[in-house]
C-alpha cells in the first residue's frame, strides 16, 4: 500500500527530515580522531529528545541504539561502540526521528583526516549517484528509473559493487513504507511515481564486490571482501517537475568543511549536485 502525502503532511515531514539534518550537522562538528561512536550515539539521542522528537531507530525491531554508525567495511546498521575513530576511517551516520507523527531518516558519510584516492572517489561517486537518482524522482517516472540512474553511475561507470540485499523505501507514518527503492534495476520498471510520494533514497556502494553478510549480532552488515562501503541517504518528495529534497546537506557540508579533522575536498560535480 502506497501512501501519498498532503501538502500539510509534506511540510511536517520536512520538519522531521530537517531535524535529522540538524543532528548530523552537530555530529559533523564533533568528529575527530579519538572520539567514540557510542558517545556520538548518546549525543544523538539527547539532541533529538531536546527537540521534542523520538529517535526512531531505538527499539525498531529490537535495534538497541539511537543511530546506526557504520565504519569502513560496515555497509549499514553498525552498532555504536567504544572504539576510537582514527585518521583514515570513513563513517556513515544514519539517523531517524519521529516528530509530529512522521519519520525523518537520512544519512551522511564523513572521512576522518586524510583518506586514499580510491576512497575519495567512492565517496564522491556515491553522493553523485544519490543526486542522479533523486533527479528521477518526478511524477510519471517509475521506481526503476531512480534505481537505474544509481546503478549506471556506480556499477557501470566505475565498477563498484551495488548492494542488492538492502534498499531505499517509502517514508511517512512508518519508517519503511512501500515502495522499495533498490539501487539497481531497469528503466521504466516498478511502481509509477506520483506527486506526494515521499521516498528515502539511499545508495549503499562498495569499493569491491557487491556481496555482504550480516554479523552474529543480527544487524551489522559488512562487505564480504572487507573493502570500504559508502552510504548516503536523503528524504525526497516526488513532485511534478522536480524532486523536492526534504532533508538538507547544506549545513552538514558547511560543518564538514569547517572541521579541520574531516576530509572535504571531494569536488563533486556541481551540475549533478544542484539543490
Ligand atoms: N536508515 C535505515 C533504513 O532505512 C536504518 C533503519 S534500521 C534501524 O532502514 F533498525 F536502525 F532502524
Ligand atoms: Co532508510
Amino acid at each position: 500500500m502506497i501512501y501519498y502525502k498532503t501538502e500539510a503532511e509534506i511540510e511536517l515531514m520536512r520538519q522531521s527530515a530537517l531535524l535529522v539534518s540538524r543532528t548530523l550537522t552537530e555530529v559533523a562538528k564533533m568528529l575527530k580522531p579519538g572520539i567514540r561512536s557510542l558517545s556520538l550515539d548518546k549525543f544523538i539521542g539527547s539532541f533529538i529528545r531536546d527537540h521534542k522528537a523520538i529517535p526512531s531507530f531505538l527499539n525498531y525491531r529490537g535495534y538497541p541504539f539511537n543511530s546506526c554508525i557504520s565504519v569502513n567495511d560496515v555497509v549499514v546498521h553498525g552498532f555504536p561502540n567504544e572504539e576510537e575513530l582514527k585518521e583514515g576511517d570513513i563513517i556513515s551516520i544514519d539517523i531517524g526521528v519521529i516528530k509530529n507523527g512522521f519519520h525523518g531518516d537520512h544519512a551522511y558519510t564523513f572521512a576522518i583526516g586524510e583518506i586514499s584516492q580510491p576512497i575519495v572517489q567512492l565517496i564522491r561517486v556515491t553522493k553523485e549517484a544519490l543526486y542522479l537518482g533523486i533527479a528521477k524522482a518526478v511524477a510519471g517516472n517509475r521506481v526503476g528509473d531512480i534505481a537505474y540512474a544509481i546503478q549506471e553511475h556506480t556499477e557501470k561507470k566505475y565498477g563498484y559493487g551495488v548492494v542488492r540485499e538492502l534498499v531505499g523505501h517509502g517514508l511517512g507514518k512508518d519508517l519503511h513504507e512501500d515502495p522499495q527503492v533498490p539501487n539497481y534495476g531497469r528503466r521504466g520498471s516498478g511502481a509509477k511515481l506520483k506527486e506526494g510520494l515521499v521516498l528515502a533514497i539511499e545508495p549503499m556502494i562498495n569499493l569491491g564486490v557487491k556481496e555482504v553478510y550480516t554479523e552474529d549480532d543480527g544487524w551489522t552488515v559488512r562487505t564480504k571482501d572487507h573493502k570500504t562501503s559508502v552510504h548516503f541517504e536523503h528524504d525526497v518528495c516526488v513532485r511534478k517537475n522536480k524532486a523536492d529534497i526534504l532533508s538538507d546537506y547544506g549545513p552538514i557540508e558547511a560543518a564538514e568543511k569547517a572541521n579541520p579533522d574531516l576530509f572535504s575536498d571531494y569536488q563533486t560535480a556541481d551540475v549533478i549536485v544542484q539543490r
